[in-house]
């Protein structure tokens, strides 16, 4: 079992007893299209399979956990306190993209993390220790992007941030040596996994109501047309005898259902809204095409708890 190394929108640590509950006595490979933070991923350690992310600083960070780890523990020593004062001898000592004042190390790293979206070089390495740095020291530690692209969340409080996570980074990379890692759409899957494989679906939440706007994980935006396409695909899967699991918010139970699926309510309230005194209350769903009769009887996670 190895933790999460980012903490991300929609992390699933608090369900994990529901999916393996779900999970087939056996299955070949695993493949997770929404990744995300990776929580199931992370504590169920498949031994190969694939996974996949839109968003593509997100996958960079991951090739580099997974190929490169100890480069990658070596710039996150390099980088300083994010209140410190800026490093004259980086860009963006002075100034953002924008022309803005630049007044701590924190936004100069952002802007350094920014070059990507904003059409600068940019360097892989030090842009996957980038994100790993921004997820520890701002605001929440949450990734949040603007219409651009770019990366936008600010500096939070902490008294002692950790950003250099050395043994987490050495633990993943360690679990996704066999995994391949694509950066595109959900719908990669249906090439990728073959009878008898297992696929768990994590999508940006559909919103539960029209004023809720918690699925704009990356610019790219998951509307009600790609949850329609992503009933179909795992439909589609079903058909070419591949168990699916997937999550969702409430809103799409009936859907689920009427095609065919085993859907529960988990009743699970998550605080998806960093505002504290705004926190909306979600019913969730657990949705899966693996009969009662053929589920395990509690996966790996039985086993660690035994
Ligand atoms: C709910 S989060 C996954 C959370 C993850 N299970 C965890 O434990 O942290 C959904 C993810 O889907 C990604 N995403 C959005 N649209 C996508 C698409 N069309 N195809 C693949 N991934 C997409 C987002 O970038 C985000 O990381």
């Amino acid at each position: 079992m190895v933790q999460p190394i980012l903490k991300w929108a929609g992390g699933k640590r608090q369900l994990l007893d529901e999916l393996y509950a779900r999970f087939p006595e056996s299955y070949d490979h695993y493949h997770e299209p929404f990744f995300g933070g990776g929580a199931l991923f992370f504590d169920l350690e498949p031994a190969n399979g694939t996974i996949n992310d839109a968003n593509s600083r997100l996958v960079n960070f991951y090739k580099q956990v997974r190929d490169n780890p100890e480069e990658l523990i070596e710039q996150l020593e390099s980088f300083d306190d994010p209140e410190s004062d800026v490093d004259p001898y980086h860009e963006f000592a002075h100034e953002n993209h924008k022309g803005k004042e630049i007044k701590n190390y924190f936004y100069q790293q952002r802007a350094r993390f920014n070059k990507r979206p904003y059409g600068y070089e940019y360097d892989t390495l030090e842009e996957a220790a980038l994100l790993l740095y921004l997820n520890r020291t701002c605001y929440n530690g949450l990734y949040r992007e603007n219409s651009n692209g770019g990366f936008n969340a600010p500096i939070g409080r902490y008294a002692n941030p950790d950003w250099v996570q050395r043994d987490r980074i050495r633990k993943a990379s360690r679990v996704l040596q066999n995994t391949e890692i694509y950066n595109g759409d959900f719908d990669y899957v249906l090439d990728a996994a073959e009878e008898g494989d297992l696929v768990y679906f994590d999508p940006p939440y559909e919103p539960m109501s029209p004023t809720a706007n918690f699925n704009d994980y990356s610019q790219e935006g998951f509307d009600r047309d790609d949850q329609e396409r992503l009933l179909e695909v795992a439909q589609e899967l079903g058909e070419n005898g591949v168990s699916v699991i997937l999550s969702n918010s409430g809103v799409m139970y009936d859907l689920y259902e009427e095609a065919g699926f085993e859907v529960d309510i988990e009743g699970a309230t998550r605080a998806i809204n960093s505002d504290a005194t705004n926190r909306d209350e979600v019913d969730e769903i657990v949705a899966t095409n693996v009969s009662e009769q053929a589920r395990s009887e509690g996966g790996q996670q039985a086993i660690t708890d035994f």
